[in-house]
């Protein structure tokens, strides 16, 4: 299902908001000008990452630093081990599309 959750313009370069979309709770990601769509709670322990770092194309987990890579959601360093839910996005005509 595809669903239309902001405009790209309304995203500002290095923002992490966050949205709930059909029940999941998600963050929106833009890095070198491209948006990112990823669970928005650390696998590790739940911490939101709404409010984490963003280290170029990494999100820092806020409570115990694990990052993550923007693109597929992998865990690089521990203790986290589990990916973050990535989701499909498309800028179509301004509006950012995200595939649930
Ligand atoms: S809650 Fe994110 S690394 Fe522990």
């Amino acid at each position: 299902m595809k669903r239309v959750v902001a405009k790209s313009n309304e995203i500002r370069e290095g923002e992490i908001k966050a949205l709930e979309v059909e029940g999941k709770e998600i963050i929106l990601v833009k890095s070198g000008g491209k948006i990112h769509a990823l669970s928005r709670f650390c696998t590790h322990d739940k911490a939101d990452l709404s409010t984490s770092i963003l280290l170029e194309d990494r999100l820092v987990c806020p409570l115990h630093l694990s990052q993550f890579d923007l693109t597929d959601g992998k865990a690089l360093t521990p203790p986290a081990t589990e990916p973050l839910e990535v989701y499909l996005v498309e800028v179509v005509e301004g509006d950012v599309v995200l595939e649930i």
